[in-house]
C-alpha cells in the first residue's frame, strides 16, 4: 500500500504544478484584463471631458459672436454721443456747473460701456497675436504683487505652489496677466476673511489627450462655490450673479477667449460651500 502510494505521489506533484502554472498564468490576463479596462476607461473618460469642452467652446464662440455683433453696433451708437459730450465740455467755462456735473456723469458711464464692449471687441478681433517667450511664474508674480492690497483688505490668504525651472511659454504676457488677475479678483469677492487662494503651476511632459508638453495653473479658493446650475453657465459673456453693478460677466468670458487663443484649455470644478477650482492648461511650444 505505501509503495503504491509512492508510486503515484508524482504524478499528483506534476499535476499540482501544472495547475500552478495555469493559476499563475490566469492570474496574468486578469491583471493585464484588468489593466486594459482602467486604460479604456480612462480614454473613455478623456474623450468625454474633450467632447463636453468641445461642446461648451462652440456654444460659448456662438455666444461671444453674438455678443460682439450687438457690441459693435452699440459702439457706433455711443462714439457720437461720447463725441458730443466732449465737445459740450469743451466749453464748460459758459456752462453752469449742474450742467458740467451731468454732462461728466454721462460721460463717466458712457466710458465705462464703451470699455465694457471694446474687451468683447477686442476678444472677437483677428488681429495678429503678439507671441513671446515667457516666464509663467513672473506673469503670476506680476498680477498678484498689483492685487496685494485686495488681500490685505480682505484678510485673505495666498499660498503658492510654483515650480521653478519652468520652460518658458510662447505667451502674450498682458493678455495671461489679465486671466490671472480676473480669476484672482473673482476668488476674492468669494471669499470671506481667513479664507485661502491657493496657486500652483506645475509641468507636465506629456498631455493624455493631445501626448505633448503642458503647463498646468490651478486657482483653488476655500469661497463660496457654486452650484451645478451657475458652474454651467460662467464662461458665457454678460453671465453675473453680482448685484447690479457688481460685475459685468466678462472676466471668465475673457479668460476663456484668451486661453482658447494661445491653444489651450480652462476648467472649472465648484462645491458649494467649500470652494471652487480653475485649472488652466499651456502647450509648451
Ligand atoms: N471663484 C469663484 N467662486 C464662486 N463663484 C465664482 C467664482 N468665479 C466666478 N464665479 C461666478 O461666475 C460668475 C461669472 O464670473 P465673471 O465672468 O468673472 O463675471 P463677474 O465677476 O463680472 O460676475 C460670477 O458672477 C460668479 O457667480
Ligand atoms: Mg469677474
Amino acid at each position: 500500500m505505501a509503495e503504491n502510494e509512492k508510486r503515484e505521489q508524482p504524478p499528483g506533484k506534476k499535476l499540482e504544478r501544472e495547475l500552478k502554472a495555469i493559476e499563475d498564468q490566469v492570474l496574468l490576463y486578469a491583471k493585464d484584463l484588468a489593466r486594459i479596462f482602467a486604460e479604456r476607461k480612462e480614454k473613455e473618460r478623456q474623450l468625454e471631458l474633450t467632447r463636453q469642452q468641445l461642446i461648451r467652446s462652440a456654444r460659448i464662440a456662438v455666444l461671444g459672436e453674438l455678443a460682439a455683433g450687438i457690441a459693435h453696433e452699440i459702439n457706433n451708437i455711443l462714439t457720437p454721443a461720447t463725441g458730443n459730450i466732449s465737445i459740450l465740455l469743451m466749453d464748460r467755462n459758459n456752462l453752469s456747473q449742474k450742467v458740467v456735473e451731468r454732462l461728466e456723469l454721462i460721460e463717466q458711464s458712457l466710458t465705462k460701456a464703451s470699455h465694457m464692449l471694446q474687451q468683447v471687441l477686442d476678444l472677437s478681433r483677428k488681429k495678429p497675436e503678439k507671441r513671446e517667450h515667457r516666464d509663467i511664474n513672473a506673469i503670476l508674480e506680476q498680477s498678484l504683487s498689483l492685487l496685494k492690497h485686495k488681500f490685505i483688505k480682505n484678510q485673505i490668504k495666498v499660498e503658492k505652489n510654483l515650480q521653478p525651472d519652468l520652460p518658458e511659454l510662447q505667451v502674450d504676457d498682458a493678455q495671461i496677466e489679465q486671466v490671472f488677475t480676473n480669476l484672482t479678483i473673482n476668488a476674492i469677492n468669494a471669499m470671506e476673511r481667513g479664507d485661502t487662494l491657493r496657486i500652483s503651476i506645475s509641468y507636465h511632459p506629456k498631455n493624455s489627450a493631445t501626448k505633448q508638453p503642458y503647463v498646468q495653473i490651478l486657482f483653488e479658493d476655500t469661497g463660496c462655490g457654486m452650484p451645478p446650475e451657475i458652474l454651467a453657465h460662467v464662461f458665457e459673456p454678460f453671465y453675473t450673479t453680482k448685484e447690479k453693478g457688481g460685475g459685468t460677466g466678462l472676466g471668465l468670458f475673457i479668460c476663456h477667449g484668451i486661453i482658447e487663443k494661445h491653444g489651450g484649455t480652462i476648467d472649472v470644478a465648484s462645491t458649494p460651500d467649500k470652494g471652487t477650482q480653475f485649472k488652466i492648461c499651456l502647450p509648451v511650444a
